[in-house]
């Protein structure tokens, strides 16, 4: 049987990136044969953050926005990464076979180092727990945004490490990344949109604010009627993940035929806004109800994890076993 397994970090409200990134082809994959494993990655969050309130917040709104985009307990395993203690383990026995070189070069830890925070020995393992989450069930399948393919790489290569050692103990996954522009969805400002840049459109965002948020994506003071490569431009970008492809040629052929009848950045705006409050209206409607139901929620998270437990539970005696320590 064919294991799929992703995770997403509760460290702040779910944007387009998420959604389109992972979210969506993970919601997808419910309908091929296999095993599931979605998790909200919260021992991960605490690499950066220091509020328990706000990370308690950010877990269950991760939870039920998975749930209101589509995810079905009934054919995935929905849970808290840290109900399942086996992964923690597991990434103290990878730790040990993986040199320090190795992590240095991780993109995620560079990247928030380069960017000012103090790094805790957390965030430098940060990768070892994510290689813990995927090997601990036996994945095949990691579908993700092509942001972590580094990750999904290392934990190849941790897995290697091990097994070298100690026998055929981890299974080798595979990453699974959209194509186009799904694989990675710019933010307002056209770099990578991203919970910590602030430059996020929030899932289920509506009304004022969303046309506040739409408003900042970047543009240029051309006029209307200037011909443009259709190519270049970021609102284009963000219609392109919303619009059938009919209506999008022919939003880009105005933008690049220009004079009169070509559309102004504001007219973009005023499409992508509709387009995105009636994508999520559907989900938008079943994260109200959940709201309503904490229960359920926490009861499709305990269920998901006492699935995703018991897989771990033997990886992590395989594992330890293989390294002597049984
Ligand atoms: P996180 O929480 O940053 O992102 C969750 C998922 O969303 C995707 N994503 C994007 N996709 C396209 N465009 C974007 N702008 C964009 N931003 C985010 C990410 O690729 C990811 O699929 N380290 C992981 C969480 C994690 C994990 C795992 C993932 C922990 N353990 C094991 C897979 C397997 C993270 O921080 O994702």
């Amino acid at each position: 049987m064919t294991t799929y397994l992703s995770g997403i970090q509760p460290s702040g409200l779910l944007h387009l990136g998420n959604y389109f990134g992972a979210i969506r082809p993970q919601v997808a994959l419910q309908e091929r044969d296999g095993d599931k494993f979605y998790f909200i990655a919260d021992y991960h969050a605490l690499t950066t953050s220091d509020d328990p309130e706000e990370l308690r917040g950010h877990v269950r709104e991760v939870a039920i926005s998975y749930l209101a985009c589509g995810l079905d307990p009934a054919r995935a395993s929905l849970f808290r990464q840290s109900d399942v203690p086996e992964v923690t383990e597991l990434t103290w026995l990878l730790a040990t076979v993986t040199g320090m070189g190795v992590l240095e070069r991780a993109v995620s830890y560079k990247d928030k180092v380069a960017r000012g925070l103090k790094p805790n020995v957390g965030l430098f393992l940060y990768p070892v727990l994510q290689a813990s989450d995927i090997l601990a069930y036996d994945s095949d399948f990691v579908p993700v945004g092509g942001d972590q393919v580094q990750h999904i790489e290392l934990t190849q290569d941790m897995a290697g490490y091990f097994n070298g050692r100690y026998g055929e103990v981890f299974h080798r996954p595979e990453a699974l990344v959209p194509s186009g522009r799904s694989a990675k969805v710019p933010g307002v400002d056209g770099e990578k949109m991203s919970k910590s840049y602030g430059n996020g459109i929030w899932l289920f965002e509506t009304g004022k604010r969303l046309k506040k948020v739409v408003g900042r994506i970047l543009t240029d003071s051309r006029p209307p009627e200037e011909p443009k490569d259709p190519d270049g431009l970021l609102l284009l970008d963000f219609l392109a993940l919303f619009l059938e492809p009919g209506e999008l040629e022919d939003w880009r052929e105005r933008v690049r035929a220009g004079g009169e009848g070509a559309p102004g950045y504001g007219h973009l705006k005023v499409r992508l806004v509709e387009a995105i409050e009636e994508h999520f209206a559907p989900a938008r409607e079943r994260r109200e109800a959940l709201l309503q139901d904490p229960g359920e929620v926490d009861r499709i998270l305990e269920r998901g994890a006492a699935v995703a437990r018991e897989r771990a539970r033997a990886t992590r005696d395989r594992a330890l076993r293989a390294c002597g320590l049984r």
